[in-house]
């Protein structure tokens, strides 16, 4: 047998389980899962001591772009994507101006197809006047899934009404990805601003409540119209029960941060460089959020990378920008709650590459299988590093996570057979493709 490429001597995972075994590529898709010492290879990878696991996919990044390149934009986010092990982004379209029409959606196809380290899909974001095109958009090539903000958060998108919402869920077919915050209680509570201790009353502000009932609202007029919806960065415990009910419309995301950072310390430590949309929250929703991992309610999990400037985030909140970076550091902390035994490496690969292409529909990817692309994330499960801001390739040049130290770092991303990242360095030129969606 002859393939392009072998990987061998690593521990793959696979759907069923770990095996040993030598994984054949050719064209740039998996061809076999046994392959040999005396199959002839093109090139060989040797993955003795590492793991072998399906490309990760990143399902919630905001890059930026267009907007302010000294900020993030596709070229950087998406290098910055792979020196952290990611193999496929799906980006938001909260950039200025926002892609919500057709010409924008062309636009970042084609500068996405040039410019992208990585494989990449976009949404688009729902406005009251994009409405009635959305069931065309939503099936455009690399398009993932309709974004509707029912809260206010960076930029300008949103629909905050039941009516507004409902007719966006009439139209089109797809799961639609909310973000759920309850505009109108965000409003009311705008007078409980308080001076002094401006991170608290950022969480105080946007609390448990104005998520569940944004969610609450989303799943009655999901059950109405039957259309299925994904409830992003689900942050609270409350809504991490209810949803288990509405298993038949509704799936679930929640963030690293929301698995790694607990309040009021975070605040402590970080102030404005803790501050996003949903907030990070107390200890009870944090060891909800990894029940909620552990029971199976959770269907995927993102880095929400949402970068600021240092000098934005460092403005007294209610003018520090909310979000943080984090797609560099995603497979890093996960790696290091694997190791802390918090979740297995199955659970995290089924959260990381299976839950994204089950919830979007994504196909050729998300699991090690004869005839996907040939995407792979390689780990060593026992390296020991730093986090740090100098690592940090996004423009802004820092992560909430500078200073700790993890174990389990991705040593290699591998998109279609070809390594964009070894070793902390980036290779080759950007190759990155529209990732492809079942209608
Ligand atoms: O914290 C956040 N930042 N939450 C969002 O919903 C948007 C994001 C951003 O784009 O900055
Ligand atoms: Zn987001």
């Amino acid at each position: 047998m002859h393939y392009d490429l072998i990987i061998e001597g690593g521990t793959c995972v696979l759907p069923w389980g770990e095996v040993a075994t030598g994984i054949g590529v050719r064209d740039g898709r998996i061809a076999s899962l046994s392959a040999a010492a005396t199959d002839e290879a093109g090139e060989r990878i040797d993955a003795r001591g590492l793991h072998v696991l399906p490309g990760l996919i990143d399902p919630h990044v905001h890059l930026r772009d267009p907007g302010d390149a000294s900020i993030e934009s596709i070229p950087t986010g998406t290098r910055a994507a792979a020196l952290g092990g990611i193999t496929t982004v799906f980006d938001m379209p909260n950039t200025a101006p926002a892609i919500t029409d057709a010409e924008m959606l062309s636009w970042k196809q084609q500068y996405a197809s040039r410019e992208s380290w990585t494989d990449f899909a976009m949404y688009v974001g729902a406005t009251r006047g994009n409405t009635e095109a959305l069931g065309d958009y939503e099936r455009l090539d690399g398009v993932c899934a309709v974004k509707l903000f029912a809260g206010s958060s960076t930029g300008d998108l949103m629909i905050e009404d039941d009516d507004g919402i409902e007719r966006v869920m009439q139209l089109g077919r797809r799961r639609i990805a909310f973000h759920s915050e309850d505009e109108y209680r965000l409003q009311e509570r705008r007078r409980l601003f308080r001076s002094g201790d401006p991170y608290d009353s950022h969480r105080l502000w946007r609390d448990e409540e104005c998520a569940f009932l944004g969610t609450r609202r989303i799943m009655a007029l999901a059950r109405r119209t039957r259309r299925a919806a994904h409830i992003l960065h689900v942050s609270t415990a409350e809504e991490l029960e209810y949803l288990q009910a509405f298993r038949d419309i509704a799936t679930v995301e929640v963030l690293v941060n929301h698995l790694t950072q607990v309040a009021p310390e975070c605040y402590e430590r970080l102030a404005g460089l803790a501050v996003m949309n949903p907030p990070i929250r107390d200890a009870r929703h944090f060891e909800a959020s990894w029940r909620a991992v552990r029971d199976g309610t959770v269907d995927t999990i993102g880095s929400d990378h949402a970068p600021h400037s240092l000098a934005a985030k460092a403005k007294p909140w209610p003018d520090c920008p909310a979000g943080l970076p984090g797609v560099q550091t995603l497979v890093p902390l996960m790696l290091d709650h694997v190791n802390a035994g918090r979740l297995s490496l199955g659970r995290m690969v089924d959260l990381m590459a299976a839950g994204p292409a089950r919830v979007y529909d994504l196909v050729g990817k998300g699991r090690i299988a004869a005839g996907n692309d040939a995407d792979f994330t390689l780990v060593d499960l026992r390296a020991r590093r730093r986090i740090e801001n100098s690592w940090i390739a996004s423009p802004i040049g820092w992560t909430p996570f500078d200073g700790m130290t993890v174990t389990g770092w991705p040593v290699a991303t591998i998109v279609r057979g070809e390594a964009v990242m070894r070793d902390d360095e980036i290779l080759g030129a950007p190759r990155g493709r529209l990732a492809h969606f079942a209608a």
